[in-house]
């Protein structure tokens, strides 16, 4: 069988995200001012940890590098541990060296938010687009918040979560999936598939099944993540058990 994806299986979680980081590593190494797109979740948290080991071990540097996060949730700010910028500061941004007014971030507490949506396409392309967009992917086979649906949509969007989304996204909001925002806003389609380069990675068993129909399945607005079959430079980094439904092992 012939993939358009590139698929790179490791034994565990831990080689998934030491590889990750690598990838991310030799492209800032390559090229300094590389504009990045960057996810939240549990699964890229070992990929975050090795990059801040590569910063201050071996002086990886991101003076220079450019990000853009997928998303973020609507109606909570920078400080609520839940907001996917706390995050990003407690995992990444606050470990390594990206300059504050390189980071971009989606304003979820933006009083008009459809003009904060134009506003940050208008960013993404000023910067020149996106050099290396990374992924995870929801049990439901989303990418960024682009929830399965029957239409999806091109550009950066205000998003109606679904209930298994704001479940999957309780922890932050103290176990309570009806603390989790209703409405997110996140980067759309287009937004993501013109990244000259994706990478998406999945860990884990609850991730087998929607990672066997977005390798294996057809394209379809159902699993939005099917979409990177279309993609020029793609490629999947899953441990085994993301991998044990998969035809090549
Ligand atoms: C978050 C994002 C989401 C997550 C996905 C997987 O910025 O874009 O699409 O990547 O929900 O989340 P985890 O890694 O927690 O399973």
């Amino acid at each position: 069988m012939v993939f358009l994806l590139q698929i790179r299986i490791f034994d565990n979680e831990q080689q998934v995200a030491s590889a990750l980081a690598d990838h991310i590593a030799s492209a800032v190494r390559q090229q300094p001012g590389i504009v990045l797109g960057l996810p939240t979740g549990r699964t890229p948290i070992a990929t975050y940890a090795e990059l801040r080991r590569l910063h201050a071990e071996q002086g990886l540097s991101f003076a220079r590098a450019v990000t853009f996060n997928l998303d973020e949730f609507v109606g909570i700010d920078a400080s609520h541990p839940g907001s996917f910028r706390y995050y990003m500061e407690q995992h990444f941004f606050g470990g390594v060296d990206v300059p504050p007014e390189r980071i971009h971030f989606l304003n979820g507490m933006a009083k008009d938010l459809d003009t904060e949506c134009i506003r940050y396409e208008r960013d993404i392309a000023e910067a020149g687009g996106m050099d290396l967009q990374v992924l995870g992917i929801g049990g439901n086979g989303h990418i960024g918040f682009n929830e399965p649906a029957d239409e999806l949509i091109a550009s950066t969007h205000r998003v109606t979560l679904h209930a298994g989304t704001r479940r999957d996204n309780a922890a932050s909001f103290g176990g309570d999936p009806e603390r989790v925002p209703r409405e997110a806003l996140s980067m759309g389609m287009a937004t993501i598939l013109k990244a000259r380069m994706l990478i998406l990675v999945a860990t884990g068993a609850g991730k087998a099944r929607c990672v066997e129909r977005m390798i294996h399945g057809p394209l379809t607005t159902r699993l939005p993540a099917s979409f990177l079959q279309m993609h020029r430079s793609a490629a999947v980094y899953l441990d085994r058990p993301a991998a044990s439904l998969l035809a090549v092992e």
